[in-house]
């Protein structure tokens, strides 16, 4: 077995992230830059490293999940959501089943809470955010942003909804308490059921083509009949009728 063979199966028994889930050549030249700049000439010795000291493990984590994102990511595909995919469906019912399935810090699914309050009551709204980066989520649950992930947001949202602390602006505790995070690994992990609609941006790019494929049918599984999925500005769906997915506007998806 070679050395990235050997790493993989023990990062998984270690962390239950399955390397061999995402795009080998990419996924190995990050590590072994990782554990290069770190002194460590060989995997097996950067694995005992991570193994024996949190830090570089927890290093580790952050830099193979790739966490970086922002408030209203790719602003026109927010507008779309906004004009297009929310009347309709809202057209059938008021409350409804939202996912954000790759959340990272919590930009997503505290966008959505304020794009919702433009049409629903806040108290009304209930987001479900998930990741398998834990130390994400508990930064995601702290509120606090640098002014350079607000730049896309609604002005009147930064105004209305954030706090200004120093230089940071936080997320006041009537928008964070309508997002609920949990621990939630698409490659392992059973899906919520009943969803009208389900995000899942900037994170399919980096799995591999049989990985994808089992995740857009488990997709397809956890949305209701008419429901969304809604994915990155770089992961359109190739033959989406192959798994009951046809595509409304570019990067939705409609269940059939
Ligand atoms: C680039 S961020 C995307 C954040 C947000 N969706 C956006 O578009 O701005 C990618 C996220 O995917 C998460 N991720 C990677 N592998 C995952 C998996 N197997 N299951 C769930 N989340 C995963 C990472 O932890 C990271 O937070």
């Amino acid at each position: 077995m070679d050395d990235y063979t050997v790493f993989k199966e023990l990062v998984y028994r270690k962390t239950g992230i399955d390397l061999s889930s995402y795009k080998e050549k990419q996924m190995k030249r990050r590590i072994e830059s990782l554990a290069s700049r770190n002194g460590y000439q060989t995997l097996s010795e950067y694995y005992k490293g991570i193994n024996s000291d949190e830090k570089l493990y927890n290093e580790f984590i952050n830099y193979i999940t790739i966490n970086v994102s922002e408030f209203y990511r790719n602003p026109g595909q927010w507008r779309v959501l906004e004009e297009e995919i929310l009347p309709s469906l809202m057209e059938r019912k008021r409350s409804l089943k939202i996912w954000s399935s790759a959340c990272s810090t919590g930009e997503e699914p505290y966008s959505l809470v304020m794009l919702l309050s433009r049409y629903i009551r806040l108290n009304e709204i209930k987001i479900l955010a998930t990741d398998i980066d834990r130390q994400a989520m508990e930064k995601a649950k702290t509120g606090i942003y640098k002014e350079k992930s607000l730049q896309n947001l609604p002005k009147e949202f930064v105004s209305k909804y954030f706090r200004k602390n120093n230089n940071d602006f936080e997320i006041i505790e009537e928008v964070k308490a309508r997002v609920e995070f949990g621990f939630l690994d698409l490659l392992r992990d059973s899906f919520p059921k009943g969803c009208d609609l389900i995000l899942c941006r900037n994170v399919l790019i980096y799995f591999t083509e049989e990985a994808k494929q089992q995740i857009y049918s488990k997709f397809y599984d956890a949305l209701e009949p008419g429901g969304i999925l809604f994915v990155g500005s770089t992961e359109q769906i190739i033959m989406p009728n192959r798994y009951k997915l046809s595509p409304v506007e570019t990067f939705f998806y409609r269940k059939m």
